[in-house]
């Protein structure tokens, strides 16, 4: 692997270990607010729902009132166990939880009335496939120009070496070539303060956004950083994501 790359697979994997992501920080750091909420506000009770890289699922979860039944799937095994443990926690019923590659959906076509993926990759043939006609797929992704000031402090960072935007307008092309219509999408890029120093190194620890967080001159240049960016709220930095939805004619 490439110096400097993130190697996805360990950090689910380690994810995984850990608990999942959603005990981490309240995920409101968009204009939007948090991604399930925006998307319940879209539902009506009815819908059939696939949730692609669901994690531990508890996120996904609270939409289960919102929805006639869901199916949340992951590539990471171990995700899948902690999710079916916290469904069993929660006492939800109309969500299943399967281990599942987002390129090789195991589903009839026109399973689902709507598709939601947070921060995972997608497959725009295999989803609009799946999707019944006028089914619906919405999205949140991170940005390249996400904590920015983070990656240039450390000479390196995920997707550094790509434009802001890059993602975002690959995703819209691809989606429009493979059939998906009503494509809309909407960027957010706000101030993020970290807490304290804790906070910022828990984060760099467990988030791709610095690869191999740890290595060599890492900690001077993180006391550098803290030192730079240190206002009345906290340790500051950026959340950039961008929100995109479409739909099956
Ligand atoms: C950053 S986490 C996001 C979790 C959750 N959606 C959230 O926002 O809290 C990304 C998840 O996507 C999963 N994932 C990555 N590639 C995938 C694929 N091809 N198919 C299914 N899941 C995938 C990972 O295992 C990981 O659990």
């Amino acid at each position: 692997m490439e110096i400097g790359k993130v190697n996805y697979k360990n950090i689910y994997k380690e994810a995984a270990n850990r608990g999942g992501w959603s005990d981490r920080k309240p995920d409101n750091t968009t204009k939007w607010g948090d991604f399930y909420n925006a998307v319940r506000k879209e539902l009506h009770g009815t819908e059939v729902l696939l949730d692609i890289g669901t994690a531990e699922g508890n996120r996904f979860m609270g939409l289960s009132k919102y929805i006639k039944k869901g199916v949340g799937i992951d590539l990471e095994p171990d995700m899948i166990k902690l999710a079916k443990r916290n469904k069993q926690k929660a006492g939800v019923k109309n969500i299943i939880f399967k281990s599942m590659d987002a390129d090789c959906l195991d589903f009839p076509a026109g399973t689902f009335d709507v598709i939601t993926i947070k921060h995972s990759p997608i497959n725009f043939k295999e989803s609009l496939r799946v999707l019944k006609p006028g089914g619906r797929l919405f999205t949140q992704q991170v940005c390249e120009d996400d904590k920015l000031n983070l990656k240039k402090a450390f000479n390196r960072g995920q997707d550094f070496d790509k434009k802001a935007g890059t993602l975002l307008e690959r995703y819209k092309k691809e989606a429009k070539q493979i059939g998906f219509k009503n494509i809309k999408s909407k960027v957010s890029n706000i101030p993020e303060y970290f807490k304290s120093k804790k906070n910022l190194f828990d984060f760099l620890n467990e988030a791709p956004t610095i690869p191999e967080f740890g290595k060599a001159n890492d900690s001077e240049i993180l006391e550098k950083f803290i030192k730079n960016n240190r206002v009345e709220k906290g340790i500051k930095s950026n959340t950039s994501r961008f929100f995109l939805e479409m739909s099956k004619e």
